[in-house]
């Protein structure tokens, strides 16, 4: 049996051999800044900032890519469309675009953006604004039970909650548009009246709250009052309406957007149904394979759209396998057609040495969750699946763009980008570009402490789907 040693060392060698490989497209791009490719340089972008999900890409950065790649007028894909950047960015340069997302609360913003952005009209503006001035929902002494789950029991102040019941009340007397937007703009402030902060893998909570009692104590600063927080994302998304200059609807026709459409579901089951080839672009960005869960760090906003708990575990199986908790899906079930995709994941070297490795470190007790090996696994099997339909469902010479991280797990570095491009060279793309960031990621805390700090590549994929008869 091999050392824990040789095993890195192999993983280095073969690691090296696929960086010798790629060298030739690898740059540095000095323009990819960290803040460009997060949701950082949306933060004052108007609607782009009304909910924040840290998870999204910057609607510049898209810009970025469609301009500098010259991508071709026509229909855009997103297989993961989280809040729906690439969608709304598209549109308004006048692509037409088609978005996939698993997760309610995507969905959600994806929807109420879409309506602030093209459909609201004057009466619903107006109702928005009399909500903003009358705060008709501190003359009402009805108060809704607010929908919680385990995990977030006990989430705000008590005097909060009581808000947030009353309101929940008053959005029954509105139109089902009005009464859209207004729950819109609660869950946009749910975090910031909370006990709670997001933290990727799971939600952490304020000492004030009473929660985690024994654990070293976790103060999240201001709390912000029920009150000032509706009120101040009332006038925010308002103003935005208004003034967006992005915004096509009865005050500024502007026809040259393209159209926005979104599928709700797993991309896993939504894309083998789409007809191909259709799709000029795919601009994306699936979750890392980093173990965020984006159920339970969105878990106070599932909870008050009704997702029982069985929905979220449900949920949580059916995401791209980036948690431990994931088990495997039978791939072949969800598409017999994906014999290919799955031996092209198959036959990475490096990944297979990798999972080797894991599944040794798992048995040795080394690994801080035994889950990890299966996770990655799932991950790059599912992935490769998603880039054969993207191939499949792009037209000839269209680009695939996928912004993602490099990962480090039981001190084995996982070069996502070189093996994910190697895949993609597999399932009938040429490699292009791989720009990294100038800014790289430093380690997890646990991996820093037991083998050193090494600073992982952040990159942008750029893949351009071979012509058959270049293949
Ligand atoms: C990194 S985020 C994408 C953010 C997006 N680029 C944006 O700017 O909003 C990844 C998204 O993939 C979604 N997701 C995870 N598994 C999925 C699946 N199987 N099908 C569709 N979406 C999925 C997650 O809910 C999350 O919103």
């Amino acid at each position: 049996m091999e050392t824990k040693e040789q095993y890195l060392a192999e993983i280095t060698a073969l690691d090296q051999e696929l960086e010798r490989h790629y060298a030739p497209v690898m740059s540095l791009d000095n323009s990819l800044t960290r803040q460009l490719v997060s949701f950082q340089a949306n933060k004052e972008k108007p609607l782009y900032r009304a909910y924040k999900y840290k998870e999204a890409f910057s609607a510049d950065l898209v810009a970025y890519l469609l301009q500098t790649y010259q991508v071709r007028k026509g229909r855009l894909l997103d297989p993961f469309a989280g809040i729906g950047t690439t969608l709304f960015t598209g549109s308004k340069f006048g692509y037409s675009a088609d978005g996939i997302e698993l997760v309610p609360i995507g969905q959600r913003v994806i929807t109420a953006h879409n309506y602030l952005l093209h459909h609201i009209t004057d009466k619903e503006l107006s109702i928005l604004k009399q909500w903003r001035a009358e705060k008709p929902w501190q003359n009402t002494d009805k108060i809704q039970p607010v929908p919680s789950l385990r995990i977030t029991k006990g989430a705000y102040p008590s005097d909060t909650e009581t808000e947030i019941g009353k309101y929940l009340t008053c959005l029954e007397k509105e139109s089902e548009q009005v009464h859209a937007i207004l729950l819109f703009i609660l869950l946009c402030i749910l975090e910031s009246i909370s006990y709670t902060r997001k933290d990727g893998q799971y939600l952490r909570w304020d000492y004030r709250s009473g929660r985690n009692a024994g654990k070293k104590p976790f103060d999240k600063g201001k709390i912000d009052t029920f009150e000032e927080a509706i009120t101040a994302k009332l006038h925010e998304i308002i103003s935005d309406v208004e003034n967006s200059e992005d915004k096509y609807n009865l005050f500024h026709e502007q026809p040259d957007y393209g159209e926005i459409h979104l599928l709700k579901g797993s991309c896993l089951h939504i894309l083998p149904t789409l007809e191909s080839p259709k799709y000029t672009a795919v601009v994306t960005s699936p979750p890392y394979c980093n173990c965020y869960d984006y159920t339970r760090t969105y878990a106070l906003e599932h909870a008050l759209l009704g997702i029982t708990e069985k929905e979220l575990v449900q949920l949580r199986q059916t995401m791209l396998s980036c948690t431990v908790e994931n088990r495997s899906k039978d791939l072949l079930c969800i598409n017999p057609n994906w014999k290919e995709a799955i031996a092209a994941a198959e036959e990475q070297p490096l990944l297979h040495k990798i999972l080797q490795y894991l599944d040794y470190q798992r048995i040795q007790k080394q690994l801080n969750n035994t889950g990890i090996a299966r996770m990655v696994k799932g991950y790059f099997y599912e992935i490769a699946c998603v880039i054969a339909e993207c191939a499949r469902l792009l037209k000839e010479d269209g680009l695939m763009f996928m912004v993602n991280d490099n990962m480090r797990y039981a001190g084995a570095s996982i070069s996502v980008d070189l093996m994910l491009s190697n895949i993609a060279e597999q399932s009938g793309f040429s490699v292009e570009n791989i720009l990294i960031l100038p800014q790289g990621k430093g380690n997890s805390s646990q991996q820093m402490g037991g083998y050193g700090r090494e600073v992982l590549r952040k990159c942008v994929y750029v893949w351009r789907k071979r012509n058959l008869c270049d293949s």
